[in-house]
Parts: C-alpha cells; sequence; structure tokens
C-alpha cells in the first residue's frame, strides 16, 4: 500500500479530528482561537491519530471514542512542541514563524498549558481508566526524556544507549502509546496491546532518528525546520555521536571544541555538518533506522493482513522515506 491510499483510507476521521481540535480553541479569552486557529492551521501531519485510528480499527473498534482519543494525542502532541520550542528557542515550526517567535515564549508555554488541559478535557469524555494509564504514563515519560535530553546537553561523551533512551522517552513512547490505545479502544486481548505498543515503539524511535539524521541532510524548505539546529542547541544526536566515534583524533578535537564553545560561529557550525556527512553519519543513522523499522514490523507478523493492518506497515515505511 502507498501512503497516500492510507491517507485516503483514514480521510473520513482524520476530518473529524480536525473538527474536534478546531472545537476545542474556542475561547472567550480572544488570544486562545487566535494562537490555537493558528497552530492548528500550520499543517501538523497528524501521525498520531492517524496510528491510532488504524491500530483502534485493526483491532475491531466501531464505535466514535476513537476521534476524541485521537484528538488528545494531537493535544498532548502540540503541547510539548510549544514547550519544546521555547526551551530549544526554535525560531521556526512546520515550515511557519514558531509561536514563540511571534507571541513570546510566555504565550508558547501558557498555550502548551492550555492543549495540555484540553487533553485532560478530552480524557474525562472517554472516561476509560487504563486509557488513561497510558496517557498519563506517556506524558511522563515524554518529561522524563526532555529533562535527560538537557542533563546531556552539551556532552560530547554521551553514550548510543542513552541517546536511544532519551529518543525512546521524548518520542517513541507516545508514539508506542498511540498504537496501545487503538488496542484498548478494540479491546483486543493482551498479546495484540503488547504487540502494537512494540510496533509503535520501535516506528517512534525510527521516526525520531529520522528527524535528526534530516538535521543534518535536508533543506529548510522541505524540512520545515532549521538545518543544523540540533548542533547548534547542544544536541548530540546519533550522525554525531556516530562521527565522533569513528573520526580522526584531530577532526574529534575540532568537534567538541564547537560544541562546547557558547556562541558558535555560522561557519564552524557548518564545517561539523560537513564532517558528520564526510564520516557518513546520516547513512548510520538511516542503517540503524532501517533496522527499528524492521522490528516494527516483525511485531505485526501475527495480525491478520486486513487493510489496515497493510496501512500500518506503509506508514513505517514512510517514516524513514520522508523528507520532512
Ligand atoms: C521534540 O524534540 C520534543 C519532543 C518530542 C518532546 C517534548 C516534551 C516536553 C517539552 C516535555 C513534556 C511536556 C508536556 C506538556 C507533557 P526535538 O526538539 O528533537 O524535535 P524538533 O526538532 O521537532 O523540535
Ligand atoms: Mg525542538
Amino acid at each position: 500500500m502507498k501512503i497516500g491510499e492510507v491517507f485516503d483510507l483514514v480521510s473520513d476521521d482524520l476530518k473529524k479530528v480536525e473538527t474536534e481540535l478546531s472545537k476545542n480553541v474556542i475561547s472567550q479569552v480572544p488570544l486562545i482561537p487566535k494562537v490555537g486557529e493558528y497552530i492548528l492551521k500550520s499543517g501538523g501531519k497528524r501521525f498520531r491519530p492517524m496510528i491510532l485510528i488504524l491500530a483502534a480499527k485493526l483491532c475491531g473498534y466501531t464505535g466514535i471514542q476513537h476521534i476524541f482519543v485521537a484528538s488528545i494525542f494531537e493535544f498532548i502532541h502540540t503541547a510539548t512542541l510549544l514547550h519544546d520550542d521555547v526551551i530549544d528557542k526554535a525560531e521556526v515550526r512546520r515550515g511557519a514563524s514558531s509561536v514563540n517567535s511571534l507571541w513570546g515564549n510566555e504565550t508558547s508555554v501558557l498555550m502548551g498549558d492550555y492543549f495540555f488541559s484540553k487533553s485532560f478535557s478530552l480524557m474525562m469524555r472517554v472516561g476509560d481508566l487504563k486509557v488513561m494509564k497510558i496517557l498519563s504514563d506517556a506524558t511522563t515519560s515524554l518529561a522524563e526524556g526532555e529533562i535527560m535530553e538537557l542533563m546531556k546537553c552539551k556532552d560530547p561523551y554521551i553514550s548510543e544507549k542513552d541517546y536511544i533512551s532519551i529518543i525512546t522517552m521524548k518520542t517513541a513512547v507516545l508514539i508506542s502509546a498511540a498504537c496501545r490505545v487503538g488496542a484498548v479502544l478494540g479491546n483486543a486481548p493482551l498479546e495484540e496491546e503488547k504487540a502494537l505498543g512494540g510496533f509503535g515503539l520501535n516506528l517512534g524511535i525510527a521516526f525520531q532518528l529520522i528527524d535528526d539524521m534530516l538535521d543534518y541532510i535536508s533543506n529548510e524548505k522541505e524540512f520545515g525546520k532549521t538545518i543544523g539546529k540540533d548542533l547548534c542547541e547542544g544536541k548530540i544526536t546519533l550522525p554525531l555521536i556516530y562521527t565522533l566515534k569513528v573520526c580522526s583524533p584531530s577532526d574529534r578535537e575540532k568537534i567538541i571544541r564547537v560544541i562546547e564553545t557558547d556562541e558558535q560561529k555560522q561557519q564552524d557550525v557548518f564545517a561539523v555538518i560537513d564532517l558528520v556527512k564526510y564520516y557518513k553519519g546520516p547513512e548510520h543513522t538511516f542503517k540503524r533506522a532501517q533496522d527499528y523499522i524492521k522490528a516494527a514490523k516483525e511485531c505485526m507478523r501475527d495480525f491478520d493482513s486486513f487493510k489496515e493492518k497493510q496501512a500500518l506497515l506503509a506508514t513505517a515505511d514512510y517514516v524513514i522515506e520522508r523528507k520532512w
């Protein structure tokens, strides 16, 4: 199945999710609908809602709660990005100016809080304790991942294992939770819930690996974010971790000097990006992402070959083919 067909399969439900999201930014406080609509219209991939809908349907769910649960995931994701862009001092998000750069850090943090609170209102509406437990565990993990990332900021000796833990906590756990919640909605046996959770976890790790690879090799127009940003923010991701491992001692020294400098010069950042490309850091990262996609697909082996399973497998391929 092609990714276009996957979108066709979920497009009616995704439209309902959009309606639900818009309903939730209505407020008598004028800045909320203004900034809220700006964010909702900025064209996110709606990746988490999409895989949740597919997982629920694969497990035979036929009700309407999945629309609300999918909206919860999008709201939590949006809240984390609003906070993350403040932490990262990001100027661009989804190809447009970030909320913090247009309205300031205060607005970005508070709008994040607003979206996070809205996700609680929707959780109450769904009223399923098992879903709430998965969601609250996932949001705790998100915060833990970001805090661990902060602790490892500018640390050139970060291990690949610690890096994988960070991206698992900050990204993969929420994607895994979306798959798991789909299984819970469909009343799937625990085995299937775990299999879908494993699929999502591996998929999520691959998703972040590709994100971190694109930070070195994409261009801003396609990627929708600033290139080389991770290095400037002191985030040591796999393309760089691998380069530091295989490069010559003198190149290692050069790279560490740039990492540890407070005010990096643009030409130094470009020099490190060139070294990462020279030592094939992006290729290595891509290969690791492929391994995780293989593991993700393996988790799905016991499901019957329904169209939703084909769609989830196609989504897995798309995660490593994407350019944004
Ligand atoms: C993006 O990473 C950030 C995340 C995936 C997680 C952000 C989580 C938090 C800020 C903590 C939890 C917050 C709440 C409201 C529970 P990135 O910076 O590598 O990606 P980017 O390049 O897209 O910014
Ligand atoms: Mg960021």
